[in-house]
């Protein structure tokens, strides 16, 4: 397990358990003010606990008096509650709520890590797999259609109009994303938006509150690659949230190595996502006789029949900057 993953993650966890506490103690001091008859028997319930517990230090608490100390303070609760009803409070304000009963908020169950504290090193893994790509630095805001302007491509069609209206699906999907979504294939040469509409997508997702894993796909398969072959002595399981996060998107498809290993992962990825029906936006430089070259009929073929394809034209926008911050000058 990556520490640093880990540490944060039971952090997060801990913090929750703090939280209840608090909250708790809160609840107890805003009744205690309000109510003096629960101060009087949380008082009195305090004031007995300490005696027995000093009997029981010098062994003078017997079975029976501990049995009927019981009974006291059942009835003492059973009575604050109606003293909380009878005031306006839910009748178990004062118990202790943690996020997860399960746990108490400690992230252990039965000795191995509880299901909550799971999640949480899942969502903190996600999150430093995506502090690299610089979610920040692309949002819809900053895509202007103004490069396509006027351009016409060598088959006739106008840049402007096509890439508007990719701009548009991109917009709604990101919009209306759930986990039923369909998945996206960006197809395109270089330098023509691919990339900054993929993370204009992840961040409005991300913002939704859904896990989203961007990154390079290869970035994504060497991570996987190092710990199938144990070289990660991390105990992160990449593959397994490739695998199973909201929406995953794969940038540059066909940029990896040409291995057995990666094509046979490419696969696994792409065909487990589909058969859970789960949302993957893929991009890619490679056209359609590029990727049957590169890849095997069946991914080539899952890939055209289930996504939804967005050709993008257009000129090379990081030339066109380029040129437009020279001309400035
Ligand atoms: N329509 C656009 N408006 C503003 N900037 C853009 C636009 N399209 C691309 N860019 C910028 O140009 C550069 C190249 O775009 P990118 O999305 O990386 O292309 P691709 O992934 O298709 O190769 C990036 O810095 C990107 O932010
Ligand atoms: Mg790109
Ligand atoms: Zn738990």
């Amino acid at each position: 397990m990556n520490e640093q993953i880990f540490q944060q993650a039971l952090l997060n966890v801990q913090a929750r358990r703090m939280q209840a506490i608090s909250e708790h103690d809160r609840r107890y001091a805003e009744v205690n003010a309000k109510i003096p008859q629960i101060a009087e028997i949380n008082s009195q319930l305090a004031q007995t606990g300490a005696r027995i517990f000093g009997m029981m230090q010098q062994g003078q608490a017997s079975e029976a008096l501990l049995d009927s100390m019981r009974q006291e303070n059942l009835e003492a609760q059973r009575i604050c509650k109606q003293l909380l009803e009878a005031n306006g409070y839910p009748a178990d304000y004062l118990d202790l709520h943690y996020s997860c009963e399960k746990c108490s908020d400690t992230g252990y169950f039965g000795g191995v890590y509880c299901d909550c504290l799971q999640k949480e090193i899942a969502a903190a893994a996600i999150r430093k797999m995506n502090e690299s790509a610089q979610l920040q630095l692309c949002s819809f805001d900053q895509f202007s259609l103004d490069y396509y302007k006027g351009r016409v491509t060598e088959q006739g069609e106008d840049c402007f109009a096509v890439m508007r209206r990719i701009l548009t699906a991109c917009q709604t999907y990101a919009a209306n994303f759930s986990l039923e979504s369909p998945s996206l294939l960006f197809l395109g040469r270089t330098g023509l938006g691919k990339t900054h509409l993929s993370l204009s997508i992840a961040r409005e997702v991300l913002s939704k509150g859904y896990d989203v894993i961007y990154d390079s796909i290869i970035n994504l398969l060497e991570q996987v690659e190092k710990e199938h072959f144990g070289r990660d002595k991390s105990d992160l399981d990449t593959l397994g949230l490739l695998l199973n996060v909201d929406l995953l998107i794969l940038d540059d498809l066909g940029t990896e190595f040409n291995t057995p290993f990666y094509v046979s992962a490419v696969y696994n990825i792409i065909n487990s996502r589909l058969n859970r029906g789960l949302p993957t936006i893929i991009s890619t430089n490679l056209d359609f006789i590029g990727l049957k070259k590169r890849y095997e009929e069946r991914i080539v073929s899952r890939l055209f029949a289930v996504y939804e394809t967005m050709h993008f034209i257009g000129a090379d926008i990081r030339l066109l900057k380029k040129k437009n911050s020279k001309s400035l000058i």
